[in-house]
Protein backbone atom coordinates (compact mmCIF):
# COMPACT_ATOMS: atom_id res chain seq x y z
CA UNK A 1 0.00 0.00 0.00
CA UNK A 2 1.31 3.43 -1.09
CA UNK A 3 0.09 6.58 0.65
CA UNK A 4 1.49 10.10 -0.23
CA UNK A 5 1.38 12.01 3.09
CA UNK A 6 1.87 15.47 3.74
CA UNK A 7 5.01 16.48 5.70
CA UNK A 8 5.06 19.11 8.56
CA UNK A 9 7.33 21.12 5.34
CA UNK A 10 4.34 21.54 3.84
CA UNK A 11 6.23 18.81 0.78
CA UNK A 12 4.84 15.49 -0.04
CA UNK A 13 6.66 12.38 0.90
CA UNK A 14 5.74 8.91 0.06
CA UNK A 15 5.52 5.97 2.39
CA UNK A 16 5.05 2.06 1.63
CA UNK A 17 3.71 0.02 4.21
CA UNK A 18 4.23 -3.61 3.80
CA UNK A 19 3.45 -6.56 6.02
CA UNK A 20 6.51 -7.43 7.96
CA UNK A 21 9.26 -9.48 5.73
CA UNK A 22 11.27 -12.39 6.10
CA UNK A 23 15.20 -13.09 4.60
CA UNK A 24 15.09 -16.25 3.58
CA UNK A 25 18.83 -16.58 3.17
CA UNK A 26 21.28 -14.68 5.16
CA UNK A 27 24.90 -15.46 6.82
CA UNK A 28 25.10 -14.07 10.21
CA UNK A 29 28.11 -15.25 11.53
CA UNK A 30 29.20 -16.08 14.85
CA UNK A 31 31.85 -13.92 17.84
CA UNK A 32 32.64 -10.29 16.85
CA UNK A 33 31.11 -10.11 13.71
CA UNK A 34 27.68 -11.77 14.74
CA UNK A 35 27.38 -8.50 17.44
CA UNK A 36 28.27 -6.55 14.65
CA UNK A 37 25.15 -7.89 12.54
CA UNK A 38 22.81 -9.57 13.90
CA UNK A 39 20.51 -6.39 14.62
CA UNK A 40 21.13 -4.87 10.73
CA UNK A 41 18.48 -8.58 10.11
CA UNK A 42 16.35 -8.64 12.65
CA UNK A 43 15.43 -4.48 12.44
CA UNK A 44 14.13 -4.89 9.02
CA UNK A 45 13.02 -9.09 8.86
CA UNK A 46 10.49 -11.07 11.58
CA UNK A 47 12.15 -14.01 10.54
CA UNK A 48 15.59 -15.22 8.73
CA UNK A 49 16.73 -18.16 7.29
CA UNK A 50 20.14 -18.56 8.82
CA UNK A 51 23.49 -20.67 6.72
CA UNK A 52 25.08 -22.77 8.72
CA UNK A 53 28.34 -22.23 6.73
CA UNK A 54 30.35 -21.43 9.95
CA UNK A 55 33.61 -23.52 11.34
CA UNK A 56 33.21 -25.86 12.40
CA UNK A 57 29.74 -26.16 10.31
CA UNK A 58 26.39 -26.83 11.91
CA UNK A 59 25.92 -30.27 11.54
CA UNK A 60 24.00 -31.18 14.80
CA UNK A 61 20.95 -30.29 16.28
CA UNK A 62 22.41 -29.47 19.65
CA UNK A 63 24.53 -27.57 17.12
CA UNK A 64 22.22 -25.52 15.92
CA UNK A 65 20.10 -24.91 18.97
CA UNK A 66 23.44 -23.35 20.65
CA UNK A 67 23.48 -21.37 17.52
CA UNK A 68 20.01 -20.07 17.35
CA UNK A 69 20.61 -18.72 20.98
CA UNK A 70 23.80 -17.21 20.08
CA UNK A 71 22.03 -14.85 17.42
CA UNK A 72 19.10 -14.33 20.01
CA UNK A 73 22.07 -13.22 23.02
CA UNK A 74 23.56 -10.67 19.88
CA UNK A 75 20.27 -8.48 19.59
CA UNK A 76 19.32 -5.66 21.67
CA UNK A 77 16.62 -6.42 24.49
CA UNK A 78 13.41 -6.31 23.44
CA UNK A 79 14.18 -7.58 19.84
CA UNK A 80 11.85 -9.67 18.00
CA UNK A 81 13.52 -11.44 15.68
CA UNK A 82 12.99 -15.53 14.65
CA UNK A 83 16.44 -17.60 13.39
CA UNK A 84 15.04 -19.63 11.17
CA UNK A 85 18.02 -22.63 11.56
CA UNK A 86 19.55 -24.48 9.11
CA UNK A 87 21.90 -27.86 8.75
CA UNK A 88 24.80 -27.84 6.45
CA UNK A 89 24.56 -31.30 4.54
CA UNK A 90 28.04 -33.15 4.36
CA UNK A 91 29.03 -36.22 3.00
CA UNK A 92 28.42 -38.60 5.67
CA UNK A 93 25.74 -36.57 8.08
CA UNK A 94 23.43 -39.00 9.65
CA UNK A 95 19.47 -38.67 8.47
CA UNK A 96 18.09 -39.28 11.81
CA UNK A 97 19.91 -36.38 13.06
CA UNK A 98 18.09 -34.05 10.53
CA UNK A 99 15.21 -35.13 10.79
CA UNK A 100 15.64 -35.29 15.12
CA UNK A 101 16.42 -31.43 14.58
CA UNK A 102 13.34 -30.56 11.94
CA UNK A 103 11.05 -32.73 14.76
CA UNK A 104 12.11 -30.74 17.29
CA UNK A 105 11.72 -27.37 15.34
CA UNK A 106 15.29 -26.45 15.45
CA UNK A 107 15.48 -27.04 12.07
CA UNK A 108 13.66 -25.49 8.99
CA UNK A 109 15.64 -26.85 6.20
CA UNK A 110 18.92 -28.06 5.03
CA UNK A 111 21.38 -26.55 3.39
CA UNK A 112 23.86 -28.49 0.75
CA UNK A 113 26.78 -26.63 0.08
CA UNK A 114 28.66 -28.55 -2.96
CA UNK A 115 32.23 -29.45 -1.63
CA UNK A 116 34.55 -25.68 -2.12
CA UNK A 117 31.42 -23.99 -3.73
CA UNK A 118 31.92 -21.28 -1.86
CA UNK A 119 33.04 -19.77 1.83
CA UNK A 120 33.26 -22.09 4.49
CA UNK A 121 32.43 -25.30 2.01
CA UNK A 122 35.27 -27.87 2.45
CA UNK A 123 33.54 -29.90 4.29
CA UNK A 124 30.14 -30.02 1.78
CA UNK A 125 28.91 -32.84 -0.63
CA UNK A 126 31.38 -33.76 -2.74
CA UNK A 127 29.03 -35.97 -4.88
CA UNK A 128 25.22 -35.45 -4.19
CA UNK A 129 25.05 -39.43 -4.54
CA UNK A 130 26.82 -39.52 -1.16
CA UNK A 131 23.56 -37.66 0.35
CA UNK A 132 20.75 -40.17 -1.27
CA UNK A 133 19.54 -41.33 1.69
CA UNK A 134 18.81 -37.96 3.96
CA UNK A 135 17.26 -36.74 0.82
CA UNK A 136 14.94 -39.48 1.06
CA UNK A 137 14.42 -38.79 4.87
CA UNK A 138 13.92 -34.92 3.66
CA UNK A 139 11.41 -36.49 0.90
CA UNK A 140 9.63 -38.16 3.77
CA UNK A 141 9.30 -36.02 6.77
CA UNK A 142 8.81 -32.72 3.91
CA UNK A 143 11.75 -30.78 5.03
CA UNK A 144 12.97 -28.55 2.46
CA UNK A 145 16.28 -28.71 0.62
CA UNK A 146 18.30 -25.96 -0.29
CA UNK A 147 20.72 -25.41 -2.88
CA UNK A 148 23.54 -23.42 -3.35
CA UNK A 149 23.67 -24.66 -7.15
CA UNK A 150 26.82 -24.21 -8.71
CA UNK A 151 29.26 -27.56 -9.99
CA UNK A 152 32.86 -26.79 -9.24
CA UNK A 153 35.01 -28.04 -11.36
CA UNK A 154 38.13 -27.24 -12.83
CA UNK A 155 36.55 -27.56 -16.48
CA UNK A 156 33.67 -25.71 -16.02
CA UNK A 157 33.82 -21.60 -16.48
CA UNK A 158 33.11 -20.13 -13.56
CA UNK A 159 30.23 -18.48 -15.20
CA UNK A 160 28.64 -21.06 -16.32
CA UNK A 161 28.75 -23.13 -12.97
CA UNK A 162 25.35 -22.39 -12.07
CA UNK A 163 23.69 -23.42 -15.77
CA UNK A 164 25.29 -26.86 -15.17
CA UNK A 165 24.09 -27.64 -11.81
CA UNK A 166 21.04 -27.40 -13.43
CA UNK A 167 21.41 -29.93 -15.72
CA UNK A 168 23.87 -32.31 -13.90
CA UNK A 169 22.64 -31.95 -10.10
CA UNK A 170 18.91 -30.30 -9.81
CA UNK A 171 17.11 -32.23 -12.25
CA UNK A 172 18.09 -35.64 -11.17
CA UNK A 173 17.40 -35.14 -7.87
CA UNK A 174 14.19 -33.76 -8.38
CA UNK A 175 13.46 -36.67 -10.62
CA UNK A 176 14.28 -39.01 -7.88
CA UNK A 177 12.69 -36.87 -5.24
CA UNK A 178 9.33 -35.52 -6.61
CA UNK A 179 8.14 -34.35 -3.29
CA UNK A 180 11.12 -33.08 -2.40
CA UNK A 181 10.81 -29.13 -1.75
CA UNK A 182 13.69 -27.43 -3.14
CA UNK A 183 14.83 -23.45 -2.68
CA UNK A 184 17.21 -22.89 -5.47
CA UNK A 185 19.02 -19.93 -3.71
CA UNK A 186 20.34 -16.73 -4.51
CA UNK A 187 19.47 -17.37 -8.74
CA UNK A 188 21.90 -15.41 -10.81
CA UNK A 189 21.10 -16.79 -14.00
CA UNK A 190 18.13 -16.52 -16.83
CA UNK A 191 18.07 -20.51 -17.23
CA UNK A 192 17.42 -20.67 -13.41
CA UNK A 193 14.33 -17.99 -14.03
CA UNK A 194 13.08 -20.69 -16.98
CA UNK A 195 14.05 -23.46 -14.86
CA UNK A 196 11.73 -22.64 -12.12
CA UNK A 197 9.22 -20.94 -13.84
CA UNK A 198 8.52 -24.24 -15.67
CA UNK A 199 9.42 -26.65 -12.59
CA UNK A 200 6.93 -28.51 -10.31
CA UNK A 201 5.43 -26.45 -7.01
CA UNK A 202 7.91 -28.44 -5.36
CA UNK A 203 10.98 -25.96 -6.90
CA UNK A 204 11.43 -21.89 -5.84
CA UNK A 205 14.26 -19.48 -5.71
CA UNK A 206 15.48 -16.53 -3.64
CA UNK A 207 16.98 -13.59 -5.40
CA UNK A 208 19.55 -11.05 -3.96
CA UNK A 209 18.88 -7.61 -3.93
CA UNK A 210 22.61 -7.14 -5.50
CA UNK A 211 21.91 -9.45 -7.64
CA UNK A 212 18.83 -7.82 -9.19
CA UNK A 213 21.63 -4.49 -8.93
CA UNK A 214 24.83 -5.82 -10.66
CA UNK A 215 26.32 -7.43 -13.20
CA UNK A 216 29.79 -8.84 -14.29
CA UNK A 217 30.73 -5.36 -15.62
CA UNK A 218 30.46 -4.07 -11.78
CA UNK A 219 33.01 -6.22 -10.78
CA UNK A 220 35.66 -4.33 -13.44
CA UNK A 221 34.62 -0.87 -13.33
CA UNK A 222 38.12 1.53 -13.51
CA UNK A 223 39.81 -1.38 -11.74
CA UNK A 224 38.97 -4.58 -9.90
CA UNK A 225 36.16 -3.98 -7.02
CA UNK A 226 35.93 -7.02 -4.67
CA UNK A 227 33.30 -5.04 -2.71
CA UNK A 228 30.81 -6.34 -5.88
CA UNK A 229 32.48 -10.13 -6.17
CA UNK A 230 30.09 -12.74 -4.68
CA UNK A 231 29.05 -16.14 -5.48
CA UNK A 232 27.55 -17.35 -7.28
CA UNK A 233 29.54 -14.66 -9.44
CA UNK A 234 27.38 -11.92 -11.18
CA UNK A 235 26.50 -12.46 -14.53
CA UNK A 236 26.11 -10.69 -17.88
CA UNK A 237 22.98 -8.18 -18.16
CA UNK A 238 21.10 -9.97 -19.98
CA UNK A 239 21.16 -12.02 -16.70
CA UNK A 240 20.68 -9.67 -14.53
CA UNK A 241 17.53 -8.32 -16.54
CA UNK A 242 15.49 -11.85 -16.13
CA UNK A 243 15.92 -11.82 -12.52
CA UNK A 244 14.15 -7.95 -12.24
CA UNK A 245 11.34 -9.53 -14.29
CA UNK A 246 11.00 -12.46 -12.31
CA UNK A 247 11.63 -10.30 -8.92
CA UNK A 248 8.79 -8.24 -9.96
CA UNK A 249 6.46 -10.79 -12.09
CA UNK A 250 4.77 -11.42 -8.69
CA UNK A 251 5.00 -15.58 -9.52
CA UNK A 252 5.28 -16.86 -5.79
CA UNK A 253 7.96 -19.11 -6.65
CA UNK A 254 10.49 -16.39 -6.62
CA UNK A 255 11.12 -14.36 -2.99
CA UNK A 256 13.36 -12.43 -0.94
CA UNK A 257 16.54 -14.21 0.34
CA UNK A 258 19.29 -11.65 0.74
CA UNK A 259 22.43 -13.78 0.89
CA UNK A 260 23.71 -10.42 3.10
CA UNK A 261 27.35 -11.86 3.77
CA UNK A 262 29.92 -9.74 5.64
CA UNK A 263 33.77 -10.07 5.46
CA UNK A 264 36.00 -7.90 6.95
CA UNK A 265 37.02 -5.00 4.97
CA UNK A 266 40.63 -6.31 4.79
CA UNK A 267 39.64 -9.60 4.04
CA UNK A 268 37.85 -8.85 0.51
CA UNK A 269 40.64 -5.74 -0.48
CA UNK A 270 42.98 -8.51 -0.82
CA UNK A 271 44.93 -10.62 -3.45
CA UNK A 272 42.68 -13.77 -2.98
CA UNK A 273 39.44 -11.91 -1.34
CA UNK A 274 36.72 -13.35 -0.26
CA UNK A 275 33.23 -13.51 -1.94
CA UNK A 276 30.46 -11.89 0.04
CA UNK A 277 28.09 -8.74 -0.08
CA UNK A 278 26.75 -7.35 3.11
CA UNK A 279 23.63 -5.90 2.32
CA UNK A 280 21.96 -6.46 5.27
CA UNK A 281 21.77 -2.34 6.45
CA UNK A 282 19.77 -1.34 3.66
CA UNK A 283 18.31 -4.32 2.06
CA UNK A 284 14.62 -3.46 2.13
CA UNK A 285 15.76 -0.09 1.02
CA UNK A 286 17.81 -1.65 -2.19
CA UNK A 287 14.68 -3.72 -3.30
CA UNK A 288 12.60 -1.01 -2.94
CA UNK A 289 14.82 0.79 -5.26
CA UNK A 290 14.39 -1.95 -8.06
CA UNK A 291 11.02 -2.86 -7.74
CA UNK A 292 10.33 1.38 -8.15
CA UNK A 293 12.56 1.48 -10.88
CA UNK A 294 10.38 -1.47 -12.30
CA UNK A 295 7.54 0.49 -12.00
CA UNK A 296 6.36 -2.44 -9.34
CA UNK A 297 6.31 -1.31 -6.04
CA UNK A 298 2.85 -2.95 -5.26
CA UNK A 299 4.42 -6.35 -6.17
CA UNK A 300 7.16 -5.86 -3.30
CA UNK A 301 5.19 -7.24 -0.45
CA UNK A 302 4.37 -10.67 -1.95
CA UNK A 303 8.20 -11.48 -2.82
CA UNK A 304 9.35 -9.61 0.43
CA UNK A 305 6.59 -10.88 3.19
CA UNK A 306 3.92 -13.64 1.60
CA UNK A 307 5.79 -15.48 -0.62
CA UNK A 308 8.43 -17.04 1.37
CA UNK A 309 6.14 -18.12 3.59
CA UNK A 310 3.50 -19.86 1.27
CA UNK A 311 6.47 -22.21 0.23
CA UNK A 312 8.12 -22.35 3.83
CA UNK A 313 4.53 -23.31 4.74
CA UNK A 314 4.53 -21.18 7.90
CA UNK A 315 2.19 -18.17 8.58
CA UNK A 316 2.77 -15.04 7.71
CA UNK A 317 3.94 -11.84 10.13
CA UNK A 318 1.56 -10.20 11.67
CA UNK A 319 3.33 -6.49 11.67
CA UNK A 320 4.08 -4.07 9.17
CA UNK A 321 7.20 -2.53 7.80
CA UNK A 322 7.49 0.82 6.75
CA UNK A 323 9.72 2.46 3.82
CA UNK A 324 9.93 6.40 2.99
CA UNK A 325 10.91 7.71 -0.12
CA UNK A 326 13.55 9.89 1.21
CA UNK A 327 17.24 10.33 0.67
CA UNK A 328 19.28 8.42 2.47
CA UNK A 329 23.07 8.42 2.55
CA UNK A 330 25.11 5.20 2.83
CA UNK A 331 28.37 4.88 4.60
CA UNK A 332 31.65 3.85 2.56
CA UNK A 333 32.61 1.91 5.87
CA UNK A 334 31.13 0.44 9.00
CA UNK A 335 33.35 0.14 11.73
CA UNK A 336 32.69 -0.73 15.28
CA UNK A 337 34.81 -3.51 17.67
CA UNK A 338 37.83 -3.77 15.11
CA UNK A 339 35.12 -4.94 12.48
CA UNK A 340 35.30 -2.76 9.08
CA UNK A 341 33.04 -3.59 6.79
CA UNK A 342 32.43 -2.10 3.44
CA UNK A 343 28.39 -2.15 2.91
CA UNK A 344 25.99 -2.80 -0.13
CA UNK A 345 25.73 0.43 -1.54
CA UNK A 346 28.51 1.94 0.39
CA UNK A 347 29.06 5.88 -0.63
CA UNK A 348 25.43 6.20 -2.82
CA UNK A 349 22.44 7.91 -1.89
CA UNK A 350 19.58 5.68 -1.94
CA UNK A 351 16.01 7.03 -2.69
CA UNK A 352 14.62 5.42 0.30
CA UNK A 353 14.30 4.90 4.13
CA UNK A 354 13.35 2.34 6.70
CA UNK A 355 11.80 3.18 9.33
CA UNK A 356 11.56 0.71 12.83
CA UNK A 357 8.25 0.16 14.04
CA UNK A 358 7.26 2.78 16.19
CA UNK A 359 9.03 5.39 14.61
O1 LIG B 1 29.07 -14.60 -1.81
C1 LIG B 1 28.85 -15.50 -1.02
N1 LIG B 1 29.23 -15.42 0.28
N2 LIG B 1 28.23 -16.60 -1.45
C2 LIG B 1 28.08 -17.67 -0.67
O2 LIG B 1 27.54 -18.64 -1.14
C3 LIG B 1 28.63 -17.70 0.70
C4 LIG B 1 28.79 -16.35 1.23
C5 LIG B 1 29.64 -16.32 2.49
O3 LIG B 1 29.40 -17.11 3.39
O4 LIG B 1 30.53 -15.46 2.56
ZN1 LIG C 1 24.68 -17.56 1.09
Amino acid sequence: MTDTLTSPSGGTSETLTIRAPDDWHVHLRDGDMLAFCADYTARQFARAIVMPNLVPPITTEAMGAAYRDRILAALPAGRKFEPLMTAYLTDTIDPEEIASGFKSGVFTACKLYPANATTNSASGVSDVKNIWRVLERMQEIDMPLLVHGEVVSADIDIFDREAVFLDQVLAPVMKAFPRLRVVLEHITTEDSVRFVENGPETIAATITAHHLRIDRNDMFKGGMRPHAYCLPVAKRRLHREALRKAAVSGNPKFFLGTDSAPHQRSDKESACGCAGIFSAPNALESYAQTFDEMGALDRLEGFASEFGPKFYQLPKNEGEAQLRRSPQPVPEIMTADGIEIVPFHGGETMGWIFQPPGV
